[in-house]
Order: structure tokens, then sequence, then C-alpha cells
């Protein structure tokens, strides 16, 4: 891992208990940031926290559910009450109901109000402080499922593709305000998300093999392309959907 200097920087990630979250929040810590870590399962956030520190980092944990307007503004106002300032966002909470039918109304609900409607609250307050800065980075995490259809998941692969669209609205709307806003697009990376598919040997062989470098990506590849989107190696790119999937839409 790429270690940048963001000494003095704050970074705010959220879905940070877990996965491809987790891997972002140690790496921005890795890197001196101070990082405030965001996420509904507290458990999985405190360690996230303890691991940045016994790495010598700097962090805090603060519950949040994304859907909430309330819980995403107290989350930003934390990262500021706190650190005193935001640099750089990692919005990447979401949720895939692997075994649910999104067609059923409540999970389609529940499925924009995460992976959707809590990007844009968390964009939206994260914004106001960057914007008063005059400098700031955002990255979503969509999804190759933001930009290629999917047969069989309609929210998720809607709500992706409505994040790539979100992503480069904010990187318009802010493009002379200093602050650039970008997504990741993953392809199967191994984390708690995809236990179901993991867990099982010869689903998980089949997918492998439909991908061209041969293997399920790691959160800490993921988390490489949000940093370098956070920093100032990126700084002519805004509005960008980094895919990071082993060559999977390659074809
Ligand atoms: N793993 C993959 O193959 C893959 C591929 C493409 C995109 N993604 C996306 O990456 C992101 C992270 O997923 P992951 O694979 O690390 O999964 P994960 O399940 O390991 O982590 C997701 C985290 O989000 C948190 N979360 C869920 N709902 C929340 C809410 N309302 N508010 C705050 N936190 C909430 C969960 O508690 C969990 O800690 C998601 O947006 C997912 O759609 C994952």
């Amino acid at each position: 891992m790429i270690k940048y200097d963001f000494d003095g920087k704050v970074a705010v990630v959220t879905g940070a208990a877990s996965g491809i979250g987790r891997a972002t929040a140690l790496a921005f810590a890795a890197s001196g940031a101070a990082v405030v870590v965001a996420d509904m399962n507290e458990s999985g956030g405190e360690e996230t926290v303890a691991r940045a520190r016994a790495a010598g980092g700097r962090a805090v944990f603060q519950r949040c559910d994304v859907s909430s307007p309330a819980e995403a503004e107290a989350l930003v106002a934390r990262a500021v009450s706190e650190y005193g300032r935001l640099d750089f966002a990692h919005n990447n909470a979401g949720i895939n109901s692997l075994a649910a039918d999104e067609w059923e109304l409540p999970n389609w609900q529940r499925s924009l109000a995460v992976n959707l409607t809590g990007v844009m609250l968390c964009m939206k307050a994260e914004a106001a402080v960057m914007l008063a800065q005059g400098k700031g980075a955002i990255v979503n995490t969509a999804s190759i499922n933001g930009l290629v259809g999917n047969p069989s998941q309609p929210a998720y692969t809607a709500t992706k593709h409505a994040v790539v669209g979100l992503t480069r609205h904010g990187a318009l709307r802010w493009a002379r305000k200093g602050v650039r806003v970008n997504c990741v697009c993953p392809g199967v990376i191994d984390t708690p998300m995809v236990e179901g598919v993991s867990a099982r040997p010869e689903i998980r062989k089949v997918i492998e093999n439909m991908t061209p470098l041969g293997r399920f990506g790691k959160p800490e590849e993921v988390a490489a392309g949000v940093l370098w989107l956070c920093s100032d190696a990126s700084s002519f790119v805004t509005g960008h959907p980094l895919v990071i999937d082993g060559g999977a839409i390659a074809d």
C-alpha cells in the first residue's frame, strides 16, 4: 500500500466497520489522516478504531445510519468538532440484499435509502464544510453494477447507476469551488457482503474464472483507489468512475 502524506488532514469513512470501508479507514490512518469511522455496527466500528490506533493512527467512532439526515449531519459535525476540518470523505456504506427479492417494495426502498439517499445526505453535509474551506475530495462507492446491468438485483443496480450519476453531478456542481467528486466501481471484492457466494467453493470458482485476473479483489485494492482519488496525485480528476474489478467488465 502506498503511504500518502496526509498529516493534518481529516477523513470520514462510512461503512467503516467492515470490508472496503474498514480497509480505507485504516489506509487513511496509516497515511497520517485523522479518521472518523462511521457505521451502524458499533462493535465493528470500534474494532476498526482500535486497529487504526494500534498502528499509530488517529481515529474515533461515530455511530451513523447514513439514511438518516440528522445522523449524516451529526457525522460531519463530529469530524469538525473532533478534528477541526474535513478534507476527505469516502461515502461507502451500502447494502446488497443478495438473498432478498428487490422487486418487493420494502427491500427496494431500503436499498434506495441506504445506497442512494445515504450517499446524497453525506455528500450534502460534507460539501458544506469543504466548500467553506475551499478544498476537499469526496469519493463514493458505486460498483461495476453502476456501469453495467445485473439480471438479479434491480434496486442494487439502479442505486449504483444513480451513485455514478450523483458523482458526476457533484463534480460539475463544485468543480470551480475546490471540491472534487469521484467514485470507485469495484468488481467482486472479498468482504462479508459476498460471504454467501465466497463460502460456496463451486460458485466462487465460477466467479474467479469469469474475472480476467482470476481472483476476487481485496478491500485494500479498493482503498488504494480511494486514497489516490483523495490525494493531490489525482488533482485533475473529477467526475470519474474508477473501475477496480480485475478486468471483469473490460470485454
Ligand atoms: N464486496 C463487493 O464485492 C462489492 C462490489 C462492488 C461494490 N461494493 C460496495 O462497497 C461498499 C462496501 O461494501 P463491502 O463489500 O465492504 O460490504 P460490508 O458488508 O463488508 O460492509 C458494508 C458496511 O456498511 C455498513 N452499513 C450498512 N448499512 C448502513 C447504514 N445505513 N449506515 C451506515 N453504515 C451502514 C455495514 O454495517 C457494514 O459495516 C458497498 O457500498 C457495496 O455496495 C462491494
